[in-house]
Order: structure tokens, then C-alpha cells, then sequence
């Protein structure tokens, strides 16, 4: 008789020393008494094919998947969902039993989720949606944010060829501004989103003018080193709900758990805790 394989899953990159997943899936497996493992694992892009058709081999049940792999998994799965293939890249894995491998894209549900937990009222009804940036996390941002009924999405990014294209693939709902009139944009927007890697720990400050904030918007930051940012602290002081960056990398792993370990994860503030942790 042989023991039941004990399941594995991991992130692959080329640059997962730093991931926080590592720290957070092992976390819910010890939570949920789950016998597995979740490791960060190197692997270059020549070596990706190869790590694909191994990896359900040796005993791993999916991956999550980072820099520079997003893209190239699209090509190599048997199945991608709808959201993966609109953003054309995935972020999850799952290797079926039967051998076929599934690729999801959670990030934008991570987003929406990130803010639906923290601002409980938030309707994407209620009015236009201002998003700063127009790179790969942008555009989750902004498909999900239209998916979920936002009625106006304004976009800048300092490169403006970049947001024009997510307006030419996401339609009529997405209006563009001039990176130097960005702050234009908050006006009479319900809901403001930082998406570019502004006010990160070691890169530059977010130095967008945000006069226009008021109290009934909600405000929330992709980036979450540090958790407070420029643009979190700014709108908080003028009264606005805000809503920081960690969660959305929480909610963005629910899936992915679920689907691998068969128990759906929950996010509170353990969870929270557990990644803040030195
Ligand atoms: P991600 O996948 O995390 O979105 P990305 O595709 O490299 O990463 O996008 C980074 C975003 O931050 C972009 O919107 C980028 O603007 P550009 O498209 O003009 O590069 C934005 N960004 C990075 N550094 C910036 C800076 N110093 N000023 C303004 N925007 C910046």
C-alpha cells in the first residue's frame, strides 16, 4: 500500500525569493491541518516547458505564476478561463488530474474583492473610476473594474501610447487624460486607483495633485510597501474610505488554495497579520 501523495504547489518566476505567497499559502495549510507544501521555485524562461511537464509529475497540484512567466503559460495551458484570456496572461495554475493544465487570472478578482472587504459600502455604480497607470496590474484593475459596472473608467499613465491601448481593447466606458492633468481625473470620481509603482518603497513618490479628493470617494493603492502610501495617507486626511494594497494580494490567492487544496481560505485579519510579519 502506498501513502497518499502529499500535495505540492509553488510559485514560479525568475525572481521568487522575495514572493510573499511562500509565507501565506504555508500558512493556510498549517490553519487548515493540510498536509502540504508550498514552495518558491527559480525558473528561467527556457525552462519553462520543460518545469510545466514535470511539475504535475512530481506531486504539485498548481502553481501561482509571476514575472516573466504570465504570458507564456497562456500558450502553454489546455485550458484558460475567460479573465486569463482577456488579460492574455495567468497568475494560477492548476494541473488536473486527467493532465491538463488550467490557467485563471485572479488578480482582478483580488482587486475587486481587496475592495469590497474594505469598503463595505463601495458601489462601482455609483460613479466614474480614476486609475493611475496603464502596465500589466492596470489592466486587471480595469477589466475588472468594468466587468463589476463601473459606468467611466479615466485612465493616465506617464506613457499615454499605453493607456490609449487599454482604451482601444476595453471601449467606449475607458476615457483617456494626459499624464500631466492626471490629477483632472479625480474629479467627480467615485472611486481613485494607484496601479503604477509610484510610492513604493525605493522608487519614486506619487507627486499626482489631489485637490480634487472628497470625502465620499473611496481610494485605494496597488502598492503595499509601505501600507500607508502617500495617496492613502492624502485621502484619509480629507476624509476619504481607503483601502491599502495588502488585500488584494490575499484575495488574489483564494482561488488558487481553493482549487488546489479544496478548502477556501479566509482573509482576516490573522491572514493580514501573518504577512505583515517580520
Ligand atoms: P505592473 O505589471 O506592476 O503594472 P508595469 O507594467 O511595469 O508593472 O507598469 C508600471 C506602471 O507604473 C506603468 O503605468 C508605469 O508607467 P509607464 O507605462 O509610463 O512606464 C508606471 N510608472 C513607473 N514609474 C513611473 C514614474 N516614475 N512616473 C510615472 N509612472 C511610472
Amino acid at each position: 500500500m502506498t501513502s497518499p501523495r502529499v500535495p505540492l504547489a509553488g510559485v514560479i518566476g525568475t525572481s521568487v525569493g522575495h514572493s510573499k505567497s511562500p509565507r501565506l499559502q504555508n500558512y493556510w495549510l498549517k490553519r487548515y491541518g493540510i498536509p502540504g507544501h508550498y514552495v518558491p521555485m527559480d525558473i528561467a524562461p527556457d525552462d519553462l516547458g520543460a518545469a510545466l511537464n514535470m511539475l504535475p509529475k512530481l506531486g504539485f497540484v498548481g502553481v501561482n505564476v509571476t514575472i516573466p512567466h504570465k504570458e507564456a503559460v497562456i500558450g502553454m495551458a489546455d485550458l484558460v478561463t475567460d479573465r486569463a484570456a482577456l488579460m492574455g496572461a495567468a497568475n494560477t495554475l492548476i494541473f488536473r488530474k486527467d493532465g491538463k493544465i488550467h490557467a485563471d487570472n485572479t488578480d482582478g478578482y483580488g482587486f475587486v474583492e481587496n475592495l469590497r472587504s474594505g469598503a463595505p459600502n463601495w458601489k462601482a455604480s455609483v460613479g466614474p473610476a480614476a486609475v493611475f497607470g496603464a502596465g500589466g496590474a492596470a489592466r486587471a484593475v480595469v477589466a475588472s473594474l468594468i466587468e463589476v459596472g463601473v459606468p467611466e473608467v479615466r485612465l493616465s499613465n506617464r506613457t499615454r501610447a499605453r493607456a490609449e491601448a487599454l482604451r482601444t481593447e476595453f471601449g467606449g466606458k475607458v476615457t483617456v487624460y494626459d499624464w500631466v492633468q492626471a490629477g483632472n481625473m479625480v474629479d467627480g470620481a467615485a472611486t481613485v486607483v494607484n496601479t503604477t509603482s509610484l510610492g513604493m518603497v525605493g522608487k519614486s513618490e506619487f507627486r499626482v495633485p489631489l485637490d480634487a479628493l472628497t470625502p465620499e470617494m473611496t481610494v485605494t493603492d496597488i502598492v503595499y510597501t509601505p501600507l500607508r502610501t502617500r495617496l492613502l495617507q492624502t485621502a484619509e486626511d480629507r476624509g476619504c474610505v481607503t483601502v491599502d494594497g495588502l488585500g488584494m494580494l490575499l484575495h488574489q490567492a483564494v482561488p488558487g488554495f481553493e482549487r488546489w487544496f479544496g478548502q477556501r481560505p479566509e482573509v482576516d485579519d490573522k491572514t493580514r497579520a501573518v504577512l505583515l510579519g517580520a
